[in-house]
């Protein structure tokens, strides 16, 4: 059995070490943003961040998160998130939704660690999120308006 902190809470899992972080989340934690799209690290509909860093839970074993800080979007409270949730709902990012949480969460984690992006930063950053609905104009025109609350 492993022991994991998630959103700043010590949790007692029950699934093999083996499972993908991703599965423990949604099924034994019951926390549902994380999502499943491809299951093989090529979407980032699954992203979370361990330790502050994006990462695709689909292909992380919960095994090695023991000693580091998992953050789903259930649990993203820091001033670049808030600026990020309110951008994204003032510009009206969100089609169908199902890639959302991953984008949120790797937008985020780009503003924490570089709050002024610059295209091509943002471009770079969010390579991996997939948007089935192409969102990605709205997405890039959200993390420039988060960035911009964020210097004010
Ligand atoms: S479900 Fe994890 S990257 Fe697609
Ligand atoms: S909003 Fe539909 S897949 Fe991105």
């Amino acid at each position: 059995m492993a022991t994991i902190v998630v959103n700043g809470v010590k949790r007692e899992l029950q699934a093999p070490a083996d499972t993908p972080l991703l599965y423990v989340l949604r099924n034994e934690l019951e926390l549902s943003g994380p999502q499943f799209g491809c299951g093989v690290a090529q979407c980032g509909a699954c992203t979370v961040h361990v330790d502050g860093q994006p990462m695709r839970s689909c292909v992380a074993p919960v095994a090695a998160m023991s000693g580091r800080k998992v953050t789903t979007i259930e649990g993203l409270h820091s001033r670049a998130a808030k600026a990020v949730q309110k951008a994204w709902v003032e510009l009206d990012v969100v089609q169908c939704g199902y890639c959302q949480s991953g984008q949120i969460m790797s937008a985020t984690a780009l503003l924490e660690q570089n709050p002024t992006p610059t295209d091509t930063d943002i471009d770079h950053a969010m390579a991996g999120n997939i948007c089935r609905c192409a969102t990605y104009v709205r997405i890039r025109a959200a993390i420039h308006a988060a960035s911009a609350t964020l210097s004010a």
